[in-house]
């Protein structure tokens, strides 16, 4: 402030908003460099993990009767999710919420509810016997380096009863605390270990097969 003061008595306006265009320009292009290099950097880590998932893994998991549970806004763990279904003959259920999210206000919004604790109310109806399975996945989306909102108004209304409970996440980048959150909120689970997924191009969906096959073999019961 003291700077601009200076610079408008010595220089003048014009002088002032000529410094701040170059000031703004400068912001921008250092912004978009470390986000070009962020996404270079995730990119290049994505190869590199991706490449431990080369070889066709034969599935050898026993899992009894499995269940997949889910949460996807954008459509992301609904393809992870499908894919366990398939591989495991399991059932799938889909969480949702009452209220629809819409973009970008959903930052904002979720950003809120964890906050706060107050987790959005989730769609009534059929609703699956946890004593009926053997295994059950749970999966959503990592929000603001956690679970995304609706997963906590899941946890908080299910008792597992000692079941067998995997959780999984499908994420840019980052899943945070999702695992550690997952955890701490899951009633009376047996959480065994989990798996998360970044968001990856089609060319990588052979190997994204074999990470889930190579995780499902190791949790046979
Ligand atoms: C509100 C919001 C917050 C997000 N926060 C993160 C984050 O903290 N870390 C991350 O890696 N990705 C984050 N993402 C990206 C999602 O986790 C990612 O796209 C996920 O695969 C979406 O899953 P879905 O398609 O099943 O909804 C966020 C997305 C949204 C909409």
């Amino acid at each position: 402030m003291f700077y601009l003061l200076y610079i408008i008595k010595n220089f003048g306006r014009k002088a002032m908003f000529k410094i701040i265009f170059y000031l703004v320009i400068i912001a921008i292009i250092v912004i978009s460099g470390a986000s070009a290099y962020h996404l270079y950097q995730v990119k290049e880590k994505n190869k590199t993990e991706m490449a431990n998932f080369e070889n066709e893994t034969p599935l050898n998991a026993d899992l009894g009767n499995v269940l997949v549970i889910y949460y996807s806004w954008t459509g992301h763990t609904k393809e992870i999710a499908e894919q366990i279904a398939a591989l495991t003959n399991a059932k799938t259920y889909e969480i949702k919420t009452v209220k629809e999210y819409s973009s970008p206000s959903v930052y904002m919004e979720s950003k809120k509810e964890l906050m706060s604790k107050n987790y959005p109310e989730l769609e009534k109806g059929f609703k699956p016997n946890i004593a009926d399975y053997d295994t059950i996945f749970v999966g959503g989306p990592v929000w603001w380096y956690t679970m995304a909102p609706a997963l906590f108004s899941f946890l908080k209304k299910t008792d597992f009863k000692g079941a067998r409970v995997v959780p999984f996440s499908t994420q840019g980048s980052n899943y945070g605390k999702f695992f550690e959150d997952f955890a701490a909120n899951a009633q009376n689970a047996d959480v065994l270990p989990s798996e998360n997924f970044n968001n990856l191009a089609p060319e990588y969906n052979a190997q994204v097969k074999n990470k889930i096959i190579t995780w499902l073999n190791k949790l046979s019961r």
